[in-house]
């Protein structure tokens, strides 16, 4: 029942493992960088992400299928914030208009379930897709000093540990 749901459902997987993939690599080198604030955004999304596969897991193995558990795309090794935000939010769009085509052709097969969680889904990472919008803004806005305060921001809260431990 629903073999196209289930391909379009994996093909959905693939996309959504690639972005947790893509977005904890963000994750690691923001927070080598000491940009702690834009860390937390990629993880918080990743979670998100990972969570989504989770939603399409569940209504492959109700439809009868397996979850291919296969990324759509390598990792790409970019480590510039303003190039991670870039590629972040191209992403999102992309996912967007994938899962709105896709909402549209389980609905034209009679899968009004599958065609709902696509709906959900592009709820959410048209909301991503705001967040780093909005971070493409701070940093077009405020230069480098919006990271730097980043930095310094870590600093002092590093220093007020330090100075609790006392
Ligand atoms: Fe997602
Ligand atoms: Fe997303």
């Amino acid at each position: 029942m629903h073999e196209k749901s289930i391909v379009l459902l994996n093909q959905a997987v693939a996309e959504e493992v690639t972005a947790l993939h893509q977005y904890m690599y963000f994750h690691f080198h923001c927070d080598d960088q000491g940009y702690d604030l834009l860390a937390g955004l990629f993880k918080k999304i990743a979670i998100e992400e990972m969570m989504h596969v989770e939603n399409l897991a569940e209504r492959i193995l109700f439809l009868g299928g397996d979850v291919e558990m296969k990324a759509s795309q390598d990792v790409k090794k970019i480590t510039k914030v303003e190039e991670m935000l870039q590629l972040a939010k191209a992403m999102e769009e992309q996912s967007a208009l994938d899962y709105n085509r896709w909402a549209n052709e389980c609905g034209n097969h009679a899968d009004s379930v599958s065609k709902r969680l696509f709906e959900q889904l592009v709820v959410d990472e048209e909301r991503h897709y705001d967040n780093y919008d909005d971070e493409i803004e701070n940093l077009n806005r405020f230069g480098k000093e919006y990271l730097a305060l980043q930095s310094i921001e870590r600093s002092k809260a590093r220093g007020n540990a330090a100075g609790t431990a006392q």
